[in-house]
């Protein structure tokens, strides 16, 4: 991992590591890559980042922000005037995380950073000795915005030169136990993946990167598709939204903002923001988690995945893709290419619900997804998912029907409530037990069905 070579490899021991699964932030660090939807440094997690996936990319670690000694960045001048610092072991990582707000801001030509604006980019960072106030308040110092962009030191003309030529050249590297290849075509890809059935595929390493650090899992053979331009394209084209295997949760969340509100609403609760600047779309798809945020709302808007492979390629709907706990419709040799789903219309109802312990940067305990379209005030298509009450995330089919083939009244309003009760079966864990998911889930019904009284004949 990055954090590793950084620090015993190259002894900048500036960055640090306390939990070494993106919960903290301490080991927080700044990228650009030439592919990226962001034209300035994003702030990315170096404890899940593999070394060999940061071909082509320009880094800035906490060690050469300063210009000088005497010369510190605005931030960390910020941080010490206001005390935004205590033991310091989590500072590195504010420091980075700020920078990165300051860098997105003066880009996109803010003038302030307000609170929301710090207590968002920070959402990624822990810190167990000041109680945030010091930091919020170094945060929003006006001076920051008058800081000198990074780029004329580590992103001038000649360094983005430098990593377009290093985009065209694929990437292979091959010792006695350990393979990585990053080629430039989906086409290169499939073969690979057909020669060396044992390849891993590898998104931006957020959930393979936590099972590597702490359940010491072997990634010995992998394909990486950063290097494939194609596959981070997001387009939206005759009512379908296409999102490429490489498009990150962030680059999808600004995409959608305006026509998808709920679904981007929903995932300002996902991850932190160095984990969203990363983590692809698909990545949280194929992972196959029964909690994966982003499965319970592409099931309710029936999105499916584009699979290639040298055979050629084919669809899956989504709610086709999991067979089974961790086991997806993935076969030997194929890849996944990208996801696609129609534009709800503007008269769908759609809500999305993240249930967890705590509001931010926590696994879900459950997540619920409802879309509902309706003619005269009668529902005509009724599509309802949830995570984490089963081994993978399911469809309420029999709900649907119910709803589909008969008017919701007072009277039959409870019988709907206990159809859904019947079509899963939660187990108690440490997020919550059965009893309490059991009850949540059907008060979320209940308040949706409040909410929208016109929907009950
Ligand atoms: C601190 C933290 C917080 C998180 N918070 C959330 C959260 O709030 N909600 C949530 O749902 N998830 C969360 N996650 C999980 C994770 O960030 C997401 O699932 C993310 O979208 C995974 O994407 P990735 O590109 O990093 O996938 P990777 O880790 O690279 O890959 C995940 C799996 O998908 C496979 N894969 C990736 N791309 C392809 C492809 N193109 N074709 C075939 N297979 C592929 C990989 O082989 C692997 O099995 C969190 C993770 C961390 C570390
Ligand atoms: S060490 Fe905690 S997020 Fe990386
Ligand atoms: S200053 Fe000690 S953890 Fe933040």
């Amino acid at each position: 991992m990055l954090s590793d070579y950084l620090r015993y490899e190259k002894s900048l021991t500036g960055t640090k590591v306390v939990c070494a699964e993106g919960d903290c932030g301490a080991c927080s660090v700044l990228r650009f890559h030439p592919y990226q939807s962001e034209d300035y440094f994003i702030p990315i997690n170096s404890c899940l980042t593999p070394l060999l996936s940061l071909h082509a990319c320009s880094l800035v670690t906490v060690d050469q922000l300063a210009e000088s000694d005497e010369k510190l960045h605005p931030v960390q001048k910020s941080m010490l005037e206001c005390h935004g610092s205590q033991c310091g072991f989590c500072t590195p990582g504010f420091v980075m995380s700020l920078t990165g707000l300051v860098e997105e801001k003066m880009a996109k030509n803010k003038k302030a950073i307000s609170d929301k604006d710090a207590k968002n980019a920070l959402t990624g960072n822990l810190c167990r000795c000041t109680g945030y106030e010091a930091i919020i308040k170094a945060a929003t110092s006006p001076d920051l915005l008058k800081a000198s962009p990074l780029s004329p030191r580590f992103l001038n003309q000649e360094i983005r030169q430098d990593l377009i030529k290093l985009c065209q050249e694929e990437v292979e590297l091959e010792t006695k136990d350990f393979a990585l290849y990053a080629p430039l075509t989906i086409n290169r890809a499939c073969s690979y993946l057909e020669d060396n059935p044992q390849t891993r595929i590898l998104g931006a390493a957020t959930d393979l990167g936590v099972l590597y650090n702490k359940k010491k899992i072997e990634l010995f053979h992998l394909l990486s598709l950063h290097q494939i331009n194609e596959l981070y394209e997001i387009n939206l084209s005759n009512d379908t939204y296409y999102v490429g295997a490489r498009a990150t949760v962030t680059a999808f969340r600004h995409f959608i903002k305006k026509d998808l509100p709920e679904l981007a609403t929903y995932l300002d609760l996902f991850a932190s923001p160095q984990i969203k600047n990363i983590a692809t779309v698909v990545g949280n798809i194929a992972n196959a988690s029964p909690i994966g945020d982003l499965s319970v709302a592409f099931l309710v808007l029936e999105a499916k995945l584009h699979m290639n492979s040298i055979s050629g390629t084919r669809e899956v709907p989504l709610s086709d893709f999991y067979q089974g706990y961790k086991k997806i419709d993935l076969s030997p040799g194929e890849l996944i290419t990208g996801i696609s789903f129609t534009k709800p219309s503007e008269k769908t109802l759609f809500k999305l619900i993240k249930n967890s312990n705590r509001k931010d940067l926590d696994i879900s305990t459950f997540n619920f997804a409802l879309r509902i379209e309706t003619l005269n005030k009668k529902i005509i298509k009724a599509r309802l998912a949830l995570g984490g009450v089963a081994a993978t995330p399911i469809r309420l089919k029999k709900s649907e029907s119910f709803l589909e083939s008969q008017s919701l009244t007072k009277n039959n309003f409870d019988q709907f409530l206990n159809l859904v009760q019947s079509e899963f079966n939660p187990l108690s864990d440490l997020r919550g037990s059965e009893k309490y998911r059991r009850l949540v889930i059907r008060n979320y019904f209940a308040r949706f069905f409040k909410d929208h009284q016109e929907l009950l004949a």
